[in-house]
Order: C-alpha cells, then sequence, then structure tokens
C-alpha cells in the first residue's frame, strides 16, 4: 500500500481483487458504525466500477459479515431517469445488490430522479434533513465514489456551477456535455463523510488519475480534488491498468 499526503492508496491487480478490497474496506467501516450506532450510513456510487463490489456484498462471506438491517443505502448521484432505465445507478444496484438481498424498504433512499430535476433534488434533501434530523450537513459513514475520465466525481462535473455550493446538501445540474440532467450530493456533503473510498479500474484511467492525485490542484477543471473528506479517511483503490501513469512510490 503506498501512502500519499493525507489518504492511503491500494493498488490491486484488477477489477476482481479492487472489488473485493472495496468490499473488506466497506464491511469494516460497516462493523465500525454498527457497533458504535447501530446504524451504517452509505452514499452508493454510479456507473460501472462498483457493480462488481455491490455483487459481491450480496455473497457470502460479506453477505454473513454484519446484519443488514442497520444499514442504511443512499445515492451520491442519480442520472434523471425512471428507475428502471438502463442508465439509472439505482436500477444498477438493484441488479447487483438488492434483487439478492431483502433489507427492509425504509433502508433504501432512492433519490427519486425522475422527478422535475429541482424537485427531485429539494425532496431528497428533506429526506435527508428528515433522517439524519439537523440542520448541519450529514455525516456519511462511508461514501462510495468513482472517478471519470474528465476528473468528475459523482455528478460533480468541471466547471459547473455545483462545484461552489456551499449550503445545499443536494443540487440539480444539467450537464452540457452529456445533454443530461443530474441529481448529486454537494461538496460539503461529502467532506463531512467518515471515510471515502474512491474506486478507479481500467486502462482509461490511466490518464486521468496521476492528474487527480499528483498533479497541480485544479479542482474546478479535476471536480474530484475538491472531495477531501475535513475530519475522514480517504482511500484510493485502483487496479494496476488505472495505476501504470502513477509515480513508484
Ligand atoms: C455516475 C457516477 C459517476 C461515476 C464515474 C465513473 O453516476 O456516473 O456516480 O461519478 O462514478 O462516471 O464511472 P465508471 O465507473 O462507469 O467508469
Amino acid at each position: 500500500m503506498q501512502s500519499q499526503k493525507q489518504h492511503e492508496i491500494f493498488v490491486e491487480s484488477d477489477l476482481p481483487s479492487l472489488s473485493q478490497k472495496g468490499a473488506e474496506i466497506f464491511i469494516r467501516e460497516a462493523k465500525k458504525a454498527l457497533n458504535a450506532n447501530q446504524k451504517f450510513n452509505v452514499t452508493l456510487s454510479g456507473g460501472s466500477t462498483p457493480r462488481k463490489l455491490y455483487e459481491l456484498l450480496a455473497k457470502p462471506p460479506y453477505l454473513l459479515s454484519i446484519s443488514w438491517e442497520g444499514v442504511h443505502f443512499f445515492w451520491g448521484d442519480e442520472r434523471c431517469v425512471q428507475p428502471n432505465h438502463p442508465e439509472s445507478n439505482y436500477r444498477m444496484f438493484r441488479e447487483a445488490f438488492l434483487s439478492r438481498v431483502s433489507l427492509p424498504r425504509e433502508n433504501i433512499h432512492r433519490i427519486r430522479a425522475e422527478m422535475q430535476p429541482e424537485k427531485a433534488a429539494s425532496e431528497y434533501e428533506n429526506e435527508l434533513k428528515k433522517f439524519f434530523g439537523q440542520p448541519e450537513f450529514p455525516r456519511f459513514n462511508l461514501a462510495l465514489m468513482g472517478l471519470g475520465t474528465d476528473g468528475h466525481t459523482a455528478s460533480l462535473f468541471p466547471e459547473t456551477k455545483v462545484l461552489q455550493e456551499k449550503r445545499r446538501w443536494v443540487a440539480a445540474q444539467h450537464v452540457d456535455k452529456l445533454k443530461a440532467n443530474r441529481i448529486t450530493l454537494t461538496v460539503p456533503v461529502f467532506n463531512q463523510a467518515e471515510a471515502v473510498i474512491f474506486l478507479v479500474s481500467g486502462e482509461d484511467k490511466a490518464e486521468i488519475l496521476p492528474q487527480i492525485l499528483e498533479g497541480p490542484a485544479n479542482p474546478e477543471r479535476f471536480p474530484a480534488q475538491f472531495i477531501r473528506p475535513a475530519n475522514g479517511r480517504l482511500v484510493w483503490v485502483v487496479d494496476e491498468a488505472a495505476a501504470k501513469n502513477l509515480r513508484p512510490s
């Protein structure tokens, strides 16, 4: 394991072993939170990278490692589509995990992104405020995050207004280059987390990863650089293909 500045980096051989490492860290963080508060509040990442991790969690040994009824799943971001749309982050998690593990419905905090975007964002923010019962930013036990080839994470895309959001917990953002609307948690919420794990896999991330981790700070251009939990652990779990241009430790 290389430890760089304020974060740890684990370089795994490939996506299966990266997913395994991610599942181990997930369970470790879950046990800590469940032992302390009988609850584990985690925000999920979308896209394709985390699917295998979610599938692993739905099977032994991980499935048998914790009592899941205390686990509350939230989404770090969602595409503005129906929940059964192929692009939906909820659908991906339902296929990979929820279809295999029965959880109380109230533990699944889906972003209703099929609604008008601004309404979906304010409704989700209200749901979070009700769940956490506090006016200050919520402190998730864990945030799972991915990295786009353009340096975005969640739906925090380069040069977008939401990057400067300091007050709201959840925001709707039109992403010009995708010609799509997204709902995303905001930077202050992610940075309040107790632990953040980035999962980054594949050759196509080999160019962006060193720019994020080793390049000059330029978070407007590379939004993943905004994610630095003030009082939390920041862990990068990457595979060799994505890590090939990183400086040797
Ligand atoms: C999303 C994700 C997004 C994702 C990156 C990487 O809704 O798309 O939250 O931030 O993590 O785009 O996606 P891949 O894992 O598919 O490369």
